[in-house]
């Protein structure tokens, strides 16, 4: 355990006493946000604006018992022993003493040295960021809330289909971990700060969370012998101009962590076990962040199948900006990070979802990478693997040609035309859409021909023979152009059709 680890585990008693109160006292991430009137509570809990004096000064008037452990947890107010006793009751204070959740105030009385919030259906204890009188724990352990938007965007990326076995490795407060043991039967969590591991083991307790293990140490060591059908992490991937913390810098170019976990996680998924994980990297000059991380896998490769979602790129520039304005670094310092860029040949900064699977059964595997689109959803992430996992499978080309393809919904055909010979000439097509990713795809015009024959009748054979006797086009480059044109929803085949409502795919 963290030597200075404000709360302590040793106790299981108070942990229920605790539970119960805070399940039956209103205390909801629901109440917080509409309370408050924030998207998100993330916003309570930092100290970005005002939200101590927010939460200290603001709403006294009817105190109900949920504010009045915002006030207790987030806001980080004293109170007196009287106070809190008729509020929570005497067991509930003395359980919370025990664990150290309320601690003598610097004036007299209680007060919690940590925050303690919920989230996502759990209870969550990590740093305090802030005081009512001025900064929190500052170390470079620090553990963050998991409320932050990034995390959630992990959390939210996260298959929550059953599975027997799931790791959360870089577990912080053990958010998603305590989330997982929701639909995994058993469920470990790694960091390698013994303070997040302590956070996690704390977070186990208070949730009374029985199939959770949380292990401290580097990466897959504390794990070495066993397999996962799900391995979650949203890694630390900042370059290390940064503030150094250990939760954000993710070693000398940024990448090194996400590195390390590409390259030694092989042994550690099982057959058709997926790696859900937040990433952040670079485009170069000569590389882009998918090859790198497929070149990552090393002799494994053949093994796995890899699909980049990509949220958000950026000018190497205007993301350092970004991060400058973030933590209020000096502009100057703006040169340093261009120089970093410059050194690695950085075109872009790409901020995404990396999904690689092990393949359950020796087939040739597949790469892709897309990009969100407006409401693109984890809903739609599993559809494009299935779908590529099936392309894949054995058999399958068979079942293509069986199929009866029509047009998705929502796209457009953009026809790029020019002087040829004095004629207005179609010089290329491409076909549109934002759901369900942000697609641009190139086409051959017989592509764009074959789209507007489909109409749902003839099958993907009879329109093969139509394209082959007027044209050379094998069976496999035409398969591969309706799984690509399928993949991205230009085309439908039933039991294939993307999640979302018509409708909502039509915006
Ligand atoms: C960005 S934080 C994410 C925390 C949490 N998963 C979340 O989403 O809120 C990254 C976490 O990875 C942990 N970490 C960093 N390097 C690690 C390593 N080599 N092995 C295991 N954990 C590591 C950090 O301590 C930190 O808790």
């Amino acid at each position: 355990m963290s030597s200075d680890f404000p709360l302590r585990l040793g106790l299981p008693e108070p942990f229920p006493i605790i539970r119960n109160f805070l399940e039956s006292s209103g205390y909801t991430e629901e109440f917080l946000r509409s309370h408050f009137h924030l998207p998100s509570i993330h916003f309570l809990l930092y100290p970005y604006g005002l939200q101590a004096e927010y939460l200290n000064k603001k709403y006294e008037e009817g105190d109900s018992l949920p504010l009045f452990l915002a006030r207790l947890f987030i806001a980080g107010r004293t109170y007196d022993r009287p106070a809190l006793e008729e509020r929570l009751t005497s067991p509930v204070v003395a359980a919370l003493e025990q664990l150290g959740l309320l601690i003598p105030g610097d004036t007299a009385g209680l007060r919690c040295p940590v925050i303690v919030y919920p989230a996502l259906g759990v209870f969550v204890a990590s740093d305090r960021g802030f005081r009512p009188e001025g900064p929190g724990y500052r170390g470079k352990d620090y553990v963050m809330s998991g409320t932050e938007h990034i995390c959630r965007q992990f959390i939210a990326h996260i298959s929550r289909a059953p599975c027997k076995t799931f790791l959360d490795m870089g577990t912080g407060s053990g958010l998603a971990a305590l989330l997982a043991t929701k639909f995994s039967e058993q469920v470990w969590a790694v960091d390698i700060t013994p303070r997040a591991a302590s956070y996690a083991g704390f977070n186990r307790l208070l949730n009374g969370a029985q199939n959770l293990t949380v292990l401290e140490g580097d990466l897959f060591t504390p794990v070495r012998g066993l397999s996962f059908d799900r391995i979650a992490s949203n890694p630390p991937f900042e370059p290390p101009l940064k503030d150094g913390m250990i939760f954000s810098v993710g070693g000398e170019d940024g990448e090194a962590i996400i590195k390390r976990l590409v390259t030694e996680i092989p042994p550690y998924l099982n057959p058709g076990g997926r790696l859900y994980c937040q990433v952040c990297g670079t485009d170069r000059e000569n590389e882009s962040f998918d090859e790198r991380i497929l070149s990552w896998l090393g002799e494994a490769r053949s093994e796995f199948d890899a699909v980049l979602f990509v949220r958000l790129t950026l000018p190497p520039n205007e993301y350092a900006i970004q991060q400058m304005l973030g933590e209020n670094q000096d502009s100057w310092k703006l040169q340093e990070w261009n120089m970093f860029y410059h050194k690695l040949k950085a075109t872009q900064v790409v901020i995404g979802h990396l999904i690689l699977q092990k393949r359950a059964s020796v087939r040739p595997t597949f790469t892709a990478r897309r990009n969100f689109g407006p409401v693109t959803t984890q809903k739609e992430i599993e559809w494009l693997l299935d779908w590529e996992t099936q392309c894949a499978g054995p058999d399958f080309a068979d079942r293509l040609l069986e199929s009866r393809p029509r047009p998705g919904l929502g796209w457009e055909l953009h026809v790029r035309h020019g002087l040829q010979e004095g004629k207005l000439t179609p010089l290329g097509y491409t076909f549109f859409t934002t759901y369900p990713f942000e697609t641009n795809l190139h086409v051959a015009s017989w592509m764009a021909m074959l789209v507007s024959r489909c109409d749902g009748k003839a099958t993907a054979a009879g329109h093969y023979q139509f394209f082959a006797s007027r044209m050379t086009l094998s069976k496999e480059e035409y398969l591969r152009a309706l799984g690509a044109l399928i993949g991205a929803d230009f085309l439908r085949i039933d039991g294939f059709e993307p999640p979302a409502s018509p409708e909502a795919a039509a915006q």
